[in-house]
């Protein structure tokens, strides 16, 4: 099997008066009047639990989309049977029977179930129309596309062999159930990280984030509606706890495959740690957890690409990706015209629900997120070593809504300068020119975190030092851009340090990851 590499999903712009405008309206309308009940699938069958939780929209809390049912040990072990009982054919099928499925998953999203999957993005989880757009269903295309081609470059992939040998590579998948926990924030996220071992011939116990149940189901029938076989892949919304542990202890679990918190994250590797020598294999362990994403501005920047960068880095989705620009470091020389123009692109930012396509910035995902950020920028009022120059209001009585918040900072280590916070805050420090090279190393050395960055300058030689300096600190690594946005096939994605395992998302790095194989060779 050859198939051509893809390009990437072209984004529909949603112009007022377009037809793709009104199918989205129209779609958010069905969304809005019908309420859905969400079981588990396990085996391939609907399970319902009665342990009942709600589809919110974080925007209003008179509303909600539907219900979920929640998994318990019960079910955590009737979906590690069924994966078990599935594992045998699954890995056996060739794999453009298995490859196929996955292409014709992404040829349904571009086309009958895109609209379905955006206004589930975007009322679940509070995206606007383009941030949906360019998540729900380019990029989840782009993965599906791109991973379906790396993997037959993969199987292709064959040693040498000689006059009097014959040596072959089988590309097996792990032995035993990967366990796919995904994150409320991107639904291509959630997309990829069952998928993506699924596709290497593993079986997949998915656990999607309680505040993104609905995209996460409407993906979970798309991947069904192409052909995924019965416990193939299992969908187990729930818990953290009553899913994860029993998973944890499963002597079936062959690998992890994650994204969300640091802590979570850690948590699970802890687990795998204690309940070691009861799997039959080391679990191969992928993850891409928080970030503190920095923006460093050189004297030879352009300003108005710095404001740019900084406005779309930090407050798009709320600064609620994994690669948001959170903290930005500017030369003194540079600050009066950055902060005018900043000042005036942030008058400018709308806020609001999604259904008004000219609000920028929606609501936070939820409570616990809403009152995390806003402790933040209480902080930041009270303490004199911080000045908040645009925003610090927000407001929860009709949806959890923050205002886009810039806070200056004489102290690079103020408490906004290190800690994410997961949300529409960005934090300046500004720096005296001659000091670039020391403000690399202070960014550097201020977070554990290494995911994204972006430095800003026209001089060559800045961007070198720079490049050099912050090594480590970014896996993405962005020069005259924003931090965030990076495009499957393109910039593949993930960092280290606190950040994660660095497997890079959207890459043959990361579908190796699931992939045991076997050498064979043969003397004749
Ligand atoms: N791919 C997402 C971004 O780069 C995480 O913003």
């Amino acid at each position: 099997l050859a198939i051509d590499p893809p390009a990437n999903e072209p984004v529909y712009q949603y112009r007022a008066g377009s037809d793709e405008r009104k199918r989205i309206k129209d779609e958010l309308q069905r969304l809005k009047a019908t309420e859905v009940e969400i079981p588990l699938i396990i085996g391939g069958k609907p399970v319902k639990t009665g342990n009942l939780g709600r589809c919110a929209v974080p925007h209003d809390h008179n509303q909600q989309l539907g219900v979920f049912h929640q998994a318990g040990e019960k079910e955590v072990n009737m979906a590690i049977e069924a994966s078990a009982a599935a594992s045998e054919q699954w890995a056996s099928m060739d794999w453009q029977d298995r490859l196929a499925i996955f292409s014709k998953a992404a040829d349904l999203i571009a086309g009958p179930r895109r609209m379905a999957l955006n206004a589930a993005t975007m009322l679940g989880q509070g995206k606007n129309v383009f941030q949906a757009e360019i998540d729900a269903a380019c990029e989840i295309i782009d993965f599906l596309r791109f991973n379906t081609y790396y993997a037959t470059q993969i199987y292709r992939q064959q040693p040498g062999s000689g006059s009097a040998e014959w040596n072959q590579m089988e590309y097996r998948p792990l032995e035993g159930f990967v366990f796919a926990v995904t994150p409320f924030n991107f639904t291509a996220i959630a997309g990829n990280l069952p998928s993506a071992p699924a596709m290497m011939g593993n079986t997949v116990l998915w656990k999607p984030a309680s505040t993104a149940v609905y995209s996460a189901w409407m993906l979970m029938e798309i991947f069904m509606e192409a052909g995924l076989p019965p416990g193939v892949i299992n969908f187990l919304p729930g818990s953290g706890s009553q899913v994860g542990n029993p998973i944890m202890a499963s002597p079936n679990l062959a690998g992890i495959h994650f994204t969300g918190s640091t802590a979570v994250f850690q948590g699970l590797w802890k687990k795998a740690a204690e309940n070691l020598s009861q799997y039959r294999s080391y679990p191969r362990i992928v993850g891409e957890t928080g970030g503190k994403d920095f923006v460093c501005v050189h004297p030879s920047a352009d300003l108005d690409a710095v404001v740019a960068g900084l406005v779309r880095g930090a407050f798009e989705y709320q600064g609620q990706k994994c690669s948001a620009a959170s903290r930005a470091y500017i030369p003194e020389s540079l600050w009066p015209g950055i902060k005018e123009k900043l000042l005036t692109a942030m008058a400018s930012i709308k806020v609001g629900p999604p259904e008004d396509f000219s609000n920028f910035v929606n609501a936070v995902i939820d409570r616990s997120a809403f009152d995390t950020i806003t402790a933040a920028i209480d902080y930041a009022k009270e303490h004199d070593a911080a000045e908040i120059i645009a925003g610090g209001g927000y407001d929860d009585s009709t949806g959890f809504f923050i205002d886009p918040t810039v806070i200056v900072t004489a102290d690079p280590h103020f408490k906004t300068m290190e800690e994410e916070l997961f949300g529409p805050v960005l934090t300046i420090y500004v720096y005296a020119d001659p000091d670039y090279e020391a403000m690399l190393d202070l960014c550097d050395k201020t977070s554990p975190y290494g995911l994204t960055g972006a430095v800003f300058a026209k001089e060559r030689s800045a961007i070198a030092v720079a490049r050099r300096k912050l090594v480590n600190a970014a896996g993405n690594f962005y020069i005259n851009d924003k931090p965030t946005g990076s495009v499957v096939g393109k910039q593949p994605f993930g960092g280290a340090r606190a950040s994660g395992t660095n497997d890079k998302a959207g890459s043959i790095m990361n579908l190796y990851r699931w992939v045991s194989p076997r050498t064979i060779k043969e003397n004749y």
